[in-house]
């Protein structure tokens, strides 16, 4: 059952409660103010009838005088007066009041059921006349009763028709927002995340909405980051393929080529008996094979680098150095890594910002020098791996609009718990990467000895110079 049909049930549920509170009430009040007024009205008819009998002599007439007396209270509202003979019968009566409007019957039972009757005895000279009878009329007292008990039936009734439809207006305008929130809600799930609803119901309801469309706006922006990040992807992926296509063609291609022509020529040496040119042809020939395997590695590590992760972060640090410094011999690189590696995971995420960072310093910058440095730090709490490659070339541009890149290895450090800065180098020109990344408990206790693997090297065997954090 809805909730708006629970508060109507509830408050009908009332109405009949109620008028039955409010009748019973009405009903021991009614029944105490018949007596109390009949009592009081047959009181003072009683004390009137006694002190009129008594005056009336035997010779003056007492009949005429009696039946004067009994009609002395017509129209009496309360009291009904009667001359009775001594054998029961009623000789003469008043003329009660008639009420108007009359009250029904079961009320009038209800309220007073046995009539209270007095017989009063006339003075001893004229007692063979019979006696006066007293009855109390409740006629007129019940009717007012009666009266009273509709006015307020119909106010209870009034009160009570304004209250439900009062009730009924406030429900149907707080809740309708709910209808809108329900039609919402099956829009976001079937995917269309604009969907909003306005928040202009009770407070209570307005949270409710109010988070609503804030979720509904984070769902919206996940979509389009998503949407963005999947074409950013795909970019990425083409500007690879290309870039291992031209890899291929430039670097390999080349070697082949000559271990070919390195290959025609050793029949004919060996038809001549050069001895001598065949050994220098094989010797040439592993040169070309040697140069093509240091490539193939170099491309393998930028396709595949958890594999090369398996020969340690410095190493695979190396390799990323070794690619660049082939294609850009004069930028010089250097790395200064403090262990070989400080847990599978961290080493992946370090390896991932180097990675990026060397990519933007070459391909935006135009650096000079880049130096790439990996400290743990085993003193603080928690033991942290400070991650930094700086570089002096032409630093971030304001007019440069933010990529996926820096927001890609944000993103991975914050994965792991850790914090990513990409701030203008303090020293020179340049910018500064610089990755907090909070250490595996056990890589400190391990390997907290450096692995001198290639401390402060250089490509180009110089000094970082400027580029110390
Ligand atoms: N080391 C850097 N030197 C100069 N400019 C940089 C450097 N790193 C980032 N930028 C600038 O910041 C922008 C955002 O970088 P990024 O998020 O990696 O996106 P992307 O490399 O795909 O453009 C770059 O386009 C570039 O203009
Ligand atoms: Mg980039």
């Amino acid at each position: 059952m809805s909730l708006r049909r629970r508060l109507l049930a509830l408050i009908i549920l009332i109405l009949p409660l109620s008028l039955l509170a409010g009748g019973l009430l009405s009903y021991f009040y009614a029944l105490s103010v018949v007596e109390n007024e009949l009592t009081a009205a047959l009181g003072l008819a009683g004390t009137t009838v006694r002190e009129a009998s008594s005056q009336i002599s035997p010779s003056g007439g007492p009949e005429q005088h009696l039946a004067r007396l009994v009609s002395t209270f017509d129209n009496d509202r309360d009291v009904g007066v009667s001359l009775v003979a001594p054998d029961g019968s009623v000789l003469r009566s008043s003329r009660p009041m008639q009420a108007v409007p009359p009250a029904p019957e079961w009320l009038k039972r209800a309220l007073y059921a046995k009539p209270i009757i007095i017989d009063i005895p006339l003075p001893a000279e004229i007692s063979h006349l019979g006696a006066i009878r007293l009855e109390g009329k409740a006629d007129n007292e019940i009717s007012e009763v009666w009266e009273e008990m509709k006015l307020q039936f119909a106010i209870l009734a009034g009160f009570f028709a304004l209250v439900l439809w009062l009730v009924s207006l406030t429900l149907n305008r707080a809740l309708r927002p709910l209808d809108n929130l329900a039609r919402a809600l099956s829009e976001v799930r079937q995917g269309n995340f604009s969907a909003h609803v306005d928040e202009n119901g009770p407070e209570e309801l307005n949270i409710i909405y109010r988070e609503f469309n804030r979720m509904a706006q984070g769902l919206q922006e996940a979509k389009h980051r998503n949407k963005l990040l999947s074409s950013q992807l795909s970019a990425v992926q083409e500007e690879e393929r290309k870039e291992l296509a031209r890899d291929l063609h430039d670097e390999i291609g080349p070697f082949l080529f000559a271990v070919d022509v390195d290959a025609q020529t050793i029949p004919q040496f060996l038809e001549r008996g050069a001895s001598g040119e065949v050994v220098a042809r094989a010797g040439a020939i592993r040169q070309s094979i040697a140069h093509m395997q240091g490539h193939v590695r170099a491309i393998l590590g930028r396709l595949r680098p958890a594999q090369l992760l398996d020969l340690g972060l410095d190493q695979a640090i190396d390799q990323l150095i070794a690619f660049w410094t082939r294609r850009q011999p004069e930028v010089d690189i250097s790395a200064d890594i403090d262990q070989a590696s400080y847990g599978h995971e961290i080493d992946e995420v370090a390896f991932r910002i180097v990675q990026e960072s060397l990519n933007n310093a070459i391909r935006h910058g135009a650096p000079a020098r880049i130096a790439i440095k990996a400290h743990a730090q085993c003193a603080s709490n928690p033991a942290v791996l400070k991650l930094s490659i700086i570089d002096d070339g032409s630093g971030i541009s304001p007019a440069s609009s933010p990529g996926f890149g820096i927001e890609g290895m944000r993103e991975r450090a914050e994965a792991v718990g850790g914090t990513l800065e990409v701030s203008p180098n303090a020293l020179t020109s340049g910018v500064a990467v610089i990755a907090t990344l909070p250490l595996p408990t056990g890589v400190c206790l391990c390997t907290a000895q450096p692995s001198g693997n290639n401390s402060h090297k250089t490509n180009n065997d110089t000094e970082g110079k400027g580029l110390e954090i």
